[in-house]
């Protein structure tokens, strides 16, 4: 298995598992990692999924070996990468816990993700201008919009790499964690996200993710029918009802 899941109450951990290739992403573990992710997706008891890998390495990217083989025929008919789309219509919130090495696809995995954690030892890269090729999972736009056009083209024009540090300096991650506990730090974080309702933390997702496709004129429009139509929800009444109650809510 390319990919372990494992569901603790609201939360699921997808580990990803080809320890001696630096977990790159080849065909088969895309598959069943978005595979997976999209059943999780479905079932309202799971409110927050973190994607993770091993100390050493998030992912080291995606598989030179299965990649090198190919010419331009088969990655233009295969429509080599065009699956990985799939994976940005999952609503349920995704945290990255990067350990180690996250280059190339590992990166561009990490920055599909809604929030990247990462311990002090992890390092960011794309460098894929080393292999005479470019980014080719989104790294290009996504990390352009995350750092800016600036920082973005060095990273990209010279495959340098990030420390966890300057990532989190430059905007590329979310937070770095201490490496001690790392995984369990975040697993506290997810099952607050989780404890929420699950179709609030969907629509917030949406609308969040909407910023980056539209005007402000037209993202706000977005929002506000997304918020007027959470006041069809037993979650509103009851997240409203409890704060006023003074207790805590108790959202299904
Ligand atoms: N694809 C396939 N195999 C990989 C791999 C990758 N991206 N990264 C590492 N491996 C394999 C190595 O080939 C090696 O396998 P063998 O033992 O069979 O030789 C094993 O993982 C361990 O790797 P190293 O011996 O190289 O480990 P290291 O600790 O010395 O170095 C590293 C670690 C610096 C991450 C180095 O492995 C490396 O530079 N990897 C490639 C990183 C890279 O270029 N990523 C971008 C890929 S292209 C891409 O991702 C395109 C895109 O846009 C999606």
């Amino acid at each position: 298995m390319n990919v372990l899941f494992e569901k603790i109450d609201r939360i699921v951990i997808a580990k990803l598992n080809r320890p001696k290739a630096l977990n790159a992403l080849n065909s088969e573990l895309m598959h069943e990692l978005i595979s997976g992710l999209l059943e999780y997706d479905k079932s309202p008891e799971i409110g927050c999924i973190i994607i993770t890998g091993n100390k050493k390495a998030f992912c080291a990217g995606a598989d030179i070996k299965e990649m090198a083989e190919k010419d331009f025929t088969a990655m233009f008919n295969e429509d080599y990468f065009g699956y990985w789309e799939i994976f940005s219509r999952i609503k349920t919130p995704i945290i990255a816990a990067v350990n180690g090495y996250a280059f190339g696809g590992g990166c561009e995995l990490a920055m599909m993700c809604d929030i990247i954690y990462a311990s002090e030892n992890a390092q960011f890269g794309q460098p894929e201008i080393k292999l005479g090729v470019i980014p080719g999972i989104g790294g290009t736009q996504r990390l352009t919009k995350l750092v800016g056009k600036s920082k973005a083209m060095e990273i990209i024009l010279t495959g340098k790499t990030i420390n966890a540090e300057e990532a989190e300096k430059i905007g590329l991650i979310t937070q770095v964690l201490p490496k001690e506990n790392f995984t369990k730090q975040i697993i506290k974080k997810a099952h607050l996200i989780a404890s929420y309702s699950k179709t609030a933390l969907k629509a917030a997702k949406e609308a969040t993710n909407q910023a980056l496709e539209s005007s402000l004129k037209d993202g706000i429009v977005f929002e506000r029918k997304l918020f007027h139509s959470l006041f069809h929800t037993q979650n509103q009444t009851e997240g409203m009802s409890a704060f006023l109650e003074k207790r805590t809510p108790n959202f299904n």
